[in-house]
């Protein structure tokens, strides 16, 4: 695995290939079992936007795997004051064995990729967060035993969340069911990729979509950068919130997933998310797992 900047670039295989790595990883974090598998090799972290999951993660990750992480914000480095990305991606690949981006435009992401050579991680952009999505299909996997067959719903914006958890929910078998209100629907890349297949469904009722699911998940109706629409999306989104209600449509044993950070009385109410903070927390911790995985696969193969 060269980069990892998208799901759209990976088959079900490969993601399935990550999720078995980091269930190994997991085990032998959990058994102490040192793996030194990118013993001195040195993470790139740029940060453009906030983080305390993916920061934090990824730093213990690479310590874990032998390696250490520099850490880049665009605040305190020339990043922040307009240095291209081609020179960036550039200069850092000289220096460090991998980078971890969080950015803004999906398209930047790209160019360091493309730039640079070194391994590229998406940390999150507006397009999609495929680090998150291997974490939440690893825990899915974790508690129910499968991916393939189930169905997963997810009620909210068509955002970075939504997007790589309908590709990625699809591409490892999943039926894959989103509600969201007009205007916030998933990007038309999106949306063509899901037209392939039958089991997927688009709606604007949060009802129909979390009918007999297997996970029903959640994200902020205002994500990093859009903090000037609050209250319009406040409006757009009344109705879309994951409460016992909502629930009640879902499978008996359904479980919730929410990649945090969580607006409770938002898009899930306190009662649901307590309910599922089992999920929701292991959830957080498969972070560190799923992107150890995806550390070995891109830096160390
Ligand atoms: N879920 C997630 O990516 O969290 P952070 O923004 O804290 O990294
Ligand atoms: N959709 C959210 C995810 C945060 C982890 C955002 O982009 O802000």
């Amino acid at each position: 695995m060269k980069h990892l900047l998208k799901l759209l670039d990976m088959s079900g295989e490969e993601i399935i290939e990550v999720l078995n790595l980091a269930d190994q990883l997991k085990y032998e974090t959990k058994h102490g079992i040192e793996h030194h598998r990118l013993k001195g090799k040195c993470l790139g972290m740029i940060f453009e936007k906030s983080s305390t999951r993916t920061r934090v993660s990824f730093e213990v990750g690479i310590n874990q795997l032998g390696g250490y992480a520099v850490v880049l914000s665009s605040d305190g480095s020339q990043i922040g004051r307009g240095e291209p990305v081609q020179d960036t991606a550039r200069v850092l690949s000289r220096y460090v064995d991998g980078i971890m981006i969080r950015t803004f435009g999906q398209d930047e992401v790209e160019a360091l990729a493309e730039y640079g050579s070194v391994p590229v991680i998406n940390g999150l952009t507006d397009f999609c967060h495929p680090c998150q999505v291997l974490a939440d299909l690893m825990t899915v996997r974790e508690f129910k035993g499968t991916l393939e067959g189930l169905k997963m719903c997810f009620i909210g914006d068509g955002n970075n969340m939504m997007n790589s958890l309908i590709v990625g929910g699809l591409k490892v078998g999943m039926a894959v069911s989103v509600a969201c209100p007009e205007g916030y629907r998933p990007p038309q890349e999106i949306l063509d990729f899901a037209k392939g297949y039958d089991c997927f469904e688009l709606t604007d009722d949060p009802m129909t979509a979390a009918k007999d699911a297997d996970v029903v998940i959640t994200d902020v109706w205002t994500s990093m950068g859009q903090e000037e629409e609050r209250q319009k999306r406040e409006a757009a989104f009344a109705g879309y919130c994951i409460d016992e209600k909502l629930m009640a449509q879902a499978k008996e044993d359904a479980m919730v997933q929410h990649c945090l950070p969580a607006h409770r009385g938002e898009e899930i109410s306190a009662e649901v998310f307590e309910a599922h903070a089992k999920y929701i927390f292991e959830e957080a911790e498969n972070r560190l797992h799923a992107q150890k995985a995806v550390l070995v696969k891109t830096m160390g193969e």
